[in-house]
């Protein structure tokens, strides 16, 4: 197994340091703990041949990882000096960010994605929110489940990581898919918003 460390650039893993431990990923329970049902069964170690489900990687910048970002949202012009830069940060707030990626190893192409940002309060007796941000699934790979297993997974992983609510922004057209792991829409919250650099 790679190292969960080691992120210096003088080391020879340094492309392949994970921004968080996989053992995280490993001990989840998902068989167990899983929220969706999967036909054909798919786990966190047999995703379909060639796949697999990992921590974000330096070297994803190279795998199309933020290609796959643009088909759902504008990323901009990222260098690879920024990603890096922006990887060894949120790498350095330990036990924060959670991104994690589906790799096509035969292509060696990111396929997959999403985040769960844990967020620090003194509300709830000093508790943590987990938020998912950034679901995206290659067009190519959608419809194989993916989808399914980064959500089922990062929300257990919330709950695991002692969050007492977990949350996340969708359009009214994928609600039904995330109703599949337990999340509601709150009738009388309202999401609001003011952008400060137009969509
Ligand atoms: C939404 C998305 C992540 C789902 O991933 P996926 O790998 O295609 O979906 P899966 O194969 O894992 O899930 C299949 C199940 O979810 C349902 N589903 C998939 N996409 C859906 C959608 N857009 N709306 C409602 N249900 C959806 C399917 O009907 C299927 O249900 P079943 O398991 O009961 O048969 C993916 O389609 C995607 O990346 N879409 C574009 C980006 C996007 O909309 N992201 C969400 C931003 S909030």
């Amino acid at each position: 197994m790679k190292k969960a460390n080691g992120c210096n650039p003088s080391n020879n893993d340094y492309e392949e340091c994970y921004l968080f431990d996989p053992q995280i990923l490993h001990d989840l329970e998902f068989e167990n703990q899983k929220s969706a049902s999967y036909k054909p069964e798919i786990n966190l170690t047999n995703l379909g041949e060639g796949l697999t489900i990992r921590p974000l990687c330096i070297s994803d910048y190279d795998k199309g990882y933020l290609s796959l970002l643009n088909q759902l949202t504008e990323v901009g012009d990222v260098s690879r000096e920024q990603f890096e830069e922006r990887f060894q940060l949120m790498k350095s707030q330990p036990n924060l960010y959670y991104t994690v990626v589906i790799e096509d190893t035969v292509m060696h192409r990111v396929v997959g994605t999403t985040t769960l940002v844990k967020e620090m309060h003194f509300i709830r007796q000093c508790g943590f929110r987990g938020r998912i941000e950034d679901v995206i699934v290659h067009s190519s790979y959608q419809g194989k489940q993916l989808g399914k297993l980064l959500v089922d997974a990062l929300t257990l992983l919330s709950k695991r990581l002692g969050c007492y609510m977990v949350s996340l922004e969708c359009d009214d057209r994928v609600v039904p898919f995330y109703s599949k792991f337990g999340y509601v829409k709150e009738e009388e919250h309202n999401y609001m918003l003011r952008r400060f650099i137009p969509k």
